[in-house]
């Protein structure tokens, strides 16, 4: 090999490594949802309430996206908070995560809580 070669392979190498490394450290972090009334950060959070509903026999009435966070995970998984209504009065933030891979048209409700003042557990 000659100089030349070896000089691009090691300018690539140098280039590409920290590409690639903050790539991977994006992979798996959660960062915040800027805007929670995007048609559909909402429709997620419509979702999670009604398979709650569906899956509870609860009587839920979605309100509004509170706050949310994204990860990249062979999809996306959304950490929503929603403000919902069981008909008793005021309207109560539950914690709702749900799996997407909208390419599969997928979606899943992972869990859903009672929000925990902020609190989390994972
Ligand atoms: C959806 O999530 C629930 C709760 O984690 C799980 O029990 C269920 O198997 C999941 N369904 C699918 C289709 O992945």
């Amino acid at each position: 090999m000659n100089n030349k070669i070896i000089f691009l392979l090691l300018l690539s190498l140098v280039v590409l490594l920290p590409l690639y490394a903050s790539a991977a450290a994006r992979v798996g972090g959660w960062s915040p949802i800027s805007d929670v009334k995007d048609p559909h950060v909402v429709e997620i959070g419509e979702y999670a309430v009604s398979q709650y509903n569906y899956r509870s026999k609860a009587g839920l009435k979605f309100e509004t996206v509170v706050r949310g966070e994204t990860q990249v995970v062979a999809g996306t998984n959304y950490r929503l908070t929603v403000a919902a209504n069981d008909g008793g009065g005021a309207s109560k933030n539950y914690e709702a995560i749900v799996w997407e891979k909208p390419w599969m048209k997928f979606r899943n409700l992972t869990s859903f809580e009672p929000a925990n003042h902020g609190l989390r557990f994972f």
